[in-house]
């Protein structure tokens, strides 16, 4: 067996397995009990009214931009440059403008008093930290969430699902539940659950017969399997378990790096992390992560999207200053204490 120390590690129990193979068995395609039993459990559980399951959290994106271009027609959208690339890419298949927007220095989400020149968001809660959802909707913009990474985190005591216009999720394979790839979006609005459920299932009218073809609007094909709906829906009942364990590492990387060195800064009494990511600010990060890689301690670092070569546009000031410095640590539902000390150790010893 390594010692290797991973970044991430996909978490499937047996019962994950046995409930998948069954679906396999039975179902397998998008039309099997699962998908609409996952919808409705993660609508309860982030306690948003609807919920439309989708085969990746870049879909989920794509489709609320569809929906959000079919109710507003073209509109310049706001997104920050530090992100996945895939917040940005979403938005800039189906609108003709996006805007790279700049990011707070300490706690790394889109900086609200710097949004300017924009008709719409695509937000993000990055590394899993929400954004303050009440600056953000005193914008008065129409906002889609991008909340891939904050399944499980809260917002002023409320898990994140419902503050926004609509919230999407990732469960690719390195995130908190995972269904191997896979995505969700919810929302409180009716027309967008309906026009999502359309979009992404090749714009069929939902009033149509069963045997006749009918398309009302443009859409595509998003949806998500019976297997892997099976698969996040054995997960959604550990959610909770896997934000404590990941508050359980962050904490222990919290004592040996605060003020040390800059890690994300936060008021934990209106926020609450679910540790998706755990980053720290280094002057020598490239140095220090081929060293530790070396080591078999896996690092990875992050980027700013507007320099990325398919948009060649300036980086914002903040947006580039941690993108030079992060390192992104191991942390997941698996890794332990020991294993969490000895990644902060060597890190300090390399600085
Ligand atoms: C912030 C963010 N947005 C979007 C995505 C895209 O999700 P997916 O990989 O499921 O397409 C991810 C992660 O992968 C992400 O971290």
């Amino acid at each position: 067996m390594s010692n290797k120390i991973e970044w991430d590690c996909p978490d499937f129990t047996e019962s994950d397995i046995n409930y998948a193979i069954k679906s396999l068995n039975f179902y397998i395609g998008a039309k099997g009990p699962n998908v609409e039993l996952l919808e409705n459990s993660f609508a309860k559980k982030v306690g948003a009214k609807y919920a439309v399951a989708v085969d990746n959290g870049t879909n989920a994106i794509v489709a609320s931009c569809m929906v959000l271009k079919h109710m507003f027609g073209e509109l310049t959208i706001g997104v920050p440059s530090f992100t996945f690339i895939a917040s940005a890419n979403a938005p800039q298949f189906i609108f003709k403008n996006i805007k790279f927007l700049d990011v707070d220095k300490d706690n790394w989400n889109l900086d609200i008093n710097k949004v300017k020149d924009v008709d719409a968001l695509v937000s993000v809660d990055v590394a899993g930290l929400p954004i303050d959802y009440d600056s953000l909707n005193g914008l008065g913009l129409p906002v889609i969430s991008d909340s891939a990474e904050s399944a499980g985190s809260k917002y002023k005591g409320e898990y994140i699902g419902s503050q926004c216009l609509m919230h999407t999720f990732s469960f690719h394979r390195s995130k908190l539940i995972s269904s191997g790839e896979g995505g969700m979006i919810t929302t409180n609005s009716k027309e967008c659950y309906d026009l999502l459920k359309s979009y992404s299932n090749h714009g069929y009218d939902f009033n149509k017969k069963s045997w006749e073809y009918k398309h009302k609007t443009l859409g595509l094909n998003f949806r998500m399997s019976d297997v892997h709906a099976a698969l996040a829906l054995s997960q959604l009942s550990r959610l909770d378990e896997y934000v404590s364990h990941r508050k359980f590492i962050a904490e222990i990387y919290d004592s040996f790096f605060k003020g040390v060195i800059p890690i994300q800064k936060y008021n934990n009494k209106v926020f609450s992390h679910n540790y998706f990511l755990y980053g720290v600010l280094v002057e020598n990060r490239d140095f220090i992560i081929e060293k530790m890689n070396s080591q078999g301690i896996t690092i990875k670092s992050w980027a700013s999207i507007a320099s990325q070569d398919c948009y060649r546009r300036q980086d914002p000031l903040f947006s580039k200053y941690i993108a030079d410095r992060i390192m992104l640590l191991p942390i997941h539902n698996k890794l332990k204490k020991n294993d969490a000390e000895t990644v902060a150790t060597t890190l300090l010893s390399l600085i």
